[in-house]
Parts: structure tokens; sequence; C-alpha cells
């Protein structure tokens, strides 16, 4: 394959195009034979039938292979040092997992200076983009403290325009008597020093982590100073999180793996035609990397899709839960065990992706989107499920630009 950058760029040569957007006989992926795409100025400039291809300044021929919209990994916590292997191990042995852990990494993650921190980032973000995800999601979370939470959101800024503060992801040791008083801290003082540096706020709604009222008080005070609300529900048990995702709007409620009818219409309430636009809809971000890594029984996708829930993919990347960066690895979980079919899962990872982050240049291939996109060593996005663990992304372009492989 042969690539010659330019000021504009030919993609030619596509045997299959998914662009997610549906038209005629095209399917809810958009799918496209024979297909070409222009790139100019990092967005898409002309996409139709490779046989109009207008000229360019470069060319990349993908020899008839498949391309794709880059991955959206809407949940990731990548800023930390160290990692749990051993906690791992002990799970794979027959230990439950708490989410105990995050005290581990909290510890870890404070003793590291900015430049440890910001080279692991960097090392995971690459890793990521290696695998076709061009839009990631990074949390705060294990820092814990005013400073080092203001700290992990200026670093991840440095990587994604999409960052949030989880300054309630666990009660941290020094406020274990004195919740409420972690809660103020929070909701004040923290608040303040994430703020120039996060777009959403979330809070692990769960038991040993955040209640209902704890996790209501910090998104309501995040949302009156202009962050965008996600929450982490309802993924170690039954729970009030995904109904108060819903009561106030949340954009997201990640993990969802135990859910009531309740819960399931509760969802299904916000879901909107989405040429009306999507602003008021939670998604439910399904993290399968999570349920793999702590050997749990996996959320039900089907449930979900077919009360007509909009459905995202994510990687949940970090060190105790799901130390996985890689997108069609929970694409090939989400079509073995969730219930999806190979069109749902990638349509979930790329176009559900940007939905959970209220974006509507990314996920989607169409003119004025961003040229985000992947070009596969396989002829369809099926054999992203019909493949595992093969490494299928060819080449990645981001904001046009093709990256190093
Ligand atoms: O999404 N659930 C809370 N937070 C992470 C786990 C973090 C950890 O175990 O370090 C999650 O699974
Ligand atoms: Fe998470």
């Amino acid at each position: 394959m042969s690539v010659h950058p330019g000021p504009s760029l030919l993609v030619d040569n596509i045997g299959e195009l998914v662009t997610n957007e549906p038209y005629g006989e095209a399917g809810p992926l958009g799918i496209r034979r024979r297909a070409a795409l222009l790139v100019e100025d990092g967005r898409i400039a002309w996409l139709g039938p490779a046989k109009y291809a207008p000229a360019a300044d470069g060319r990349i021929d993908a020899d008839g292979a498949a391309v794709l919209p880059g991955f959206v990994d809407s949940h990731s916590h990548l800023v930390f040092a160290g990692d749990r292997a051993p906690e791992f191990a002990a799970r794979m042995a027959g230990q439950p997992y708490t989410g105990g852990g995050i005290r581990t990494t909290v510890g870890a993650t404070r003793a590291a200076s900015d430049d440890t921190l910001r080279a692991n980032v960097s090392r995971l973000r690459i890793e990521a983009l290696r695998q076709g995800t061009t839009t990631i999601e990074i949390k705060s979370g294990y820092g814990l403290s005013v400073t080092d939470e203001a700290r992990s959101l200026r670093i991840a800024g440095e990587f994604s325009t999409e960052t949030t503060f989880l300054g309630a992801h666990v009660v941290p040791p020094e406020y274990a008597d004195r919740p409420d008083d972690y809660v103020s801290l929070v909701c004040g003082p923290m608040l303040r020093a994430a703020l120039p540096y996060a777009r959403w706020i979330d809070v692990f709604c769960e038991r040993g982590a955040f209640d209902a009222d704890h996790a209501r008080a910090i998104l309501t005070v995040g949302q009156a100073a202009g962050l965008g609300l996600r929450l982490h529900a309802n993924q170690l048990g039954p729970g009030p999180g995904v109904q108060l995702a819903v009561e106030l709007g949340a954009a997201s409620a990640d993990h969802c793996t135990h859910l009531t009818d309740a819960d399931v219409d509760a969802l299904a309430s916000t879901t909107v035609d989405w040429t009306s636009g999507s602003e008021t809809t939670t998604v439910a971000t399904l993290l399968p990397g999570a349920e793999f890594s702590t050997r749990s029984p996996y959320p039900d996708a089907r449930r979900l899709l077919d009360a007509r829930v909009t459905v995202a993919l994510a990687t949940d990347c970090n060190p105790g839960s799901s130390y996985t960066s890689s997108m069609p690895f929970c694409i090939a979980l989400a079509v073995r065990e969730m219930g999806m079919t190979p069109a749902e899962a990638v349509w979930a990872a790329t176009a559900g992706g940007a939905r959970a982050l209220r974006r509507d240049d990314v996920g989607v291939l169409r003119r004025g989107a961003r040229a985000d996109l992947t070009i596969l060593d396989a002829p369809s996005y099926l054999h992203l499920a019909y493949r595992p663990g093969v490494p299928l992304i060819r080449q990645v372009l981001h904001n046009g630009v093709p990256q190093c492989q």
C-alpha cells in the first residue's frame, strides 16, 4: 500500500465502506461498495463510488479492503501508575472483584511524577490508536486529592478533549470514616480545581463506593458548573445508578451489567429518532473487558437493543478491572457473549461511542465529518468478530493524517 501525503488525500479502491449513514438498502451501517473518499483539511470532503473519485494530491490504495470510522472509546481510565497483575491472577484463581484494588492504584498514582503519568497515558493512547481508536475519553479518578485530580485531568487533556472528572471513584483512605466530608471536598475545592481541564463529570455509584444521594449531589453540582454527566452504574449489582443517570439526563450510563426491567424501560424512554438530535438520550455503554477480566456475567446487550436502547461499546481501560485498550477485542466479546450481531457491535463501537460523547463529527463517515478512519486487513467489518485476536488494523487516519502502524 503506497502513501503520498499532500494537502488532499484520496482513499481509493475501498471494497466495503462503513459510513454509519443509513440510506436505501445499505442497512444501519450505511455500507457502500467499491467506494472512495477524499480528505481535505482533516475532514471528509467527498465520498462516493470509486469510479467518480476526484483527483487529489495524494492517494492511499485500500486494495479492496474494508474501511470504517475510527473507533470511539467513550470510557477509559488511562491516568494511573503501576499495574495490578497479581490481583488479576488472584481473581482467575477464584477471588471476587470488589473494586477495593482501586486504592492500590491511587497510592501508586499519587507517588508518581507527572512525567511517569504522562508516559503511561502516551503509551496507552498509542496502543489504542494502533488498534483503530481515534477518539478516546479519559477519566481521572486515581488521584482523589485536589492536586492529584487536577494534575490527572491536566495530563489527560494533553491527549484528548474528552476528559472526565471522576473524583468520586472511591472514598480515599484518609476519608474512610467521614465519607460526607469527602463528598463535600469533591463538590467544592476538587471540582473547582478540575473544571479548567474537564468536559464531563462521573461518579462510581455502587455499593462500597458512592450511594444515590452522594452521586446526585456530586452530579448536580458538576452540571451546574457546566460539565456533562456520565455515571458508572449497575456494574457489580443492581442499584439506583441507571435510573439516576436517566433522571439527571446523563449522556451515558456505563456498565449496565445488572438491570431490572424498570432500568431498561428508563433507558429506552430516552431514545430519540437520531435525525432530531441526541442531546437528551442516555446511552447504555457496555464494557465487556470488565466482565472478561473480573470473570463476571456479561451485560445483556440483546435485551437493551430489543428495547431500542442506544448502546455503545467501550474498553474501560484501567489497571484493575479491564486492562485492555482494544476495541476490536470488545467487539468480539460483545458478539460472542452479549447477543450482539457484528453490525450492532461495530455500530456501538463507532457511532454509539460518538453518541455517548454527544459528538456528531466522529463515529460516522460523511461529508464534513472528521477524517478519522481505519483501513482493515480484511474485506469486511465482519472479520473484527470473525477473526478475534488478530491484528486487523492495517492503517489509521486521524484528522486525515496517516498514523504510524
Ligand atoms: O470502571 N468501576 C469502577 N472503576 C473501574 C475500575 C477501576 C479499578 O478497578 O481500578 C471500572 O471498572
Ligand atoms: Fe470505568
